[in-house]
């Protein structure tokens, strides 16, 4: 099939890219000139495990390009996907749907033939009936589908997600999109991938629902790490132990410093919205969103407490900065508001981070950033593990503990156990695990 993807950043970008590597013909636009030139040679900006290699081989084989110009994409696309940004809007929380509905209104303008228009940014309720009403005022003579088909996958395992998803959920309004649609993804229903057909609105309220139910999974097990500390426990083994039960599920039960990216706090924000709107609060939403804000401030007291009450003067080595690994994406990421804490008290940190320390040194260029976890141990009165890379899974943690002037461990992801750091003189601090 012949396919235009509107909005060439993270979701669009890996869903052109799958979509081509299906074997469809896809054609990625994007308004940054230079961001074209750069994908239309292979290169790309943000880290993302595959992608790269799955950019080159696809546009070897002629099946993906770029352009700045919906002309050349959109007239004789079968298929245009809409996937540009719905940030939080400044001041009131709501999705800022500005860009999709100016793709809405310029995509119309070049369709021809019959065409389906599909929604991936993640978007509010009613949204898709909107972008139908955009593209009939501006193009009366188009033959359009509006469809939401709302994306599922994660950062860091992007294209596996992609190609082997739990379910594809699509929304349609009228009978005739689901032929296109099911001939679209038969790659992956040949793989027996549900494809789950709804109504428009359904789909996109899924979504949200989904996001904001794995947020408040996080937060749930994030709560009860605060009780184990109190009353004595192990929240690892409590959440085995809930995790075995099928209708829980063991996954998204890691307790941490808080759920960050691009996606939880932006999409749990604007469900909140949106549920206000109708008057038909969400109140376990709201609440999520209140204890995840506090989690930060309660790192870092967490941390403060494991160097003795006092951090000022004395060096905080932070290990792992982005919101979780395998990503360079630094947006809503825990360690802000936690190494922000501690530079107020007065500490020096010193951070590293495999993927994340140039997005991290835009946002904070009063943290020394290191080289590597060692050199971030050198003279350190605690080391702080906040993002669960692999490569602080094994540190040599001898050489560790002879680098810093205190052996202080606060693990933040519960990486390690008591027993492997103790041998070591390490006093160590998990999260919801005896001390
Ligand atoms: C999330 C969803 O998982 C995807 O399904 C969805 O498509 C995506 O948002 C989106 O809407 O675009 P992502 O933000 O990439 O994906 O990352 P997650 O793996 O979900 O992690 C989110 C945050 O939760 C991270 O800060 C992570 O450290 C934290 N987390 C996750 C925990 O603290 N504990 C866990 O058990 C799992």
């Amino acid at each position: 099939m012949k396919v235009a993807i509107v909005g060439s950043g993270y979701v669009g970008l890996v869903t052109g890219v799958c979509l081509a590597d299906f074997g469809h013909e896809v054609v990625c636009v994007d308004n940054d000139q230079t961001k074209v030139d750069r994908l239309s040679r292979g290169e790309i900006s943000i880290h993302e495990p595959g992608l790269g290699e799955l950019i080159k081989s696809n546009l070897a084989a002629g099946r993906l390009s770029f352009t700045s110009a919906l002309s050349e994409a959109v007239p004789t696309a079968e298929m245009v996907f809409i996937s540009v940004g719905t940030p939080s809007r400044r001041g009131d929380g709501h999705a800022d749907l500005s860009y999709v509905y100016a793709a809405a209104e310029a995509v119309a303008g070049h369709l021809s033939g019959f065409t389906v228009v599909v929604t991936k940014s993640t978007v509010p309720v009613g949204t898709g009936d909107e972008v139908a009403r955009i593209v009939d005022s501006a193009n009366p003579d188009a033959d359009v589908e509006v469809v939401s088909n709302p994306e599922f996958l994660r950062e860091g395992s992007a294209i596996d997600d992609f190609k082997r998803p739990d379910r594809i959920v699509i929304g349609i309004a009228n009978e005739r999109a689901r032929t296109p649609m099911a001939e679209l993804y038969r790659p992956l229903y040949l793989n027996q991938a549900p494809l789950m057909f709804t109504d428009r609105r359904t789909a996109e309220l899924t979504k949200y629902a989904a996001n904001a139910f794995l947020a408040m999974k996080i937060t749930f097990i994030n709560e009860m790490a605060d009780l184990c500390e109190a009353a004595g426990g192990d929240v690892q083994q409590v959440a085995r132990g809930m995790g075995l039960d099928n209708r829980i599920g063991p996954k998204f039960l890691h307790a941490g410093p808080g759920f960050g990216g691009s996606c939880f706090p932006k999409d749990t924000l604007a469900l909140v919205k949106i549920a206000q709107d109708f008057g038909s609060p969400m109140r376990l939403v709201e609440t999520t969103i209140s204890i995840n804000d506090q989690r930060k401030a309660a790192m870092s007291r967490k941390i403060v407490a494991a160097c003795g009450g006092e951090v000022r003067r004395k060096t905080i080595g932070v290990l792992g900065l982005t919101f979780k690994p395998n990503t360079d994406d630094m947006r809503e990421a825990p360690s802000i508001d936690i190494i922000g804490d501690l530079l107020d008290k007065g500490a020096r940190v010193v951070a590293y981070d495999p993927q994340g320390m140039r997005a991290a040194a835009e946002l904070m260029d009063n943290v020394e950033y290191a080289a590597s976890a060692y050199a971030v141990a050198e003279n350190a009165d605690a080391l702080v593990i906040v993002t669960e890379w692999n490569e602080f899974r094994s540190l040599d943690l001898a050489r560790l503990r002879r680098a810093m002037a205190s052996p202080v461990l606060v693990d933040l992801r519960n990486v390690y156990s008591y027993e492997e750091v103790a041998k070591h003189g390490f006093t160590y601090f998990s999260v919801g695990r005896p001390d």
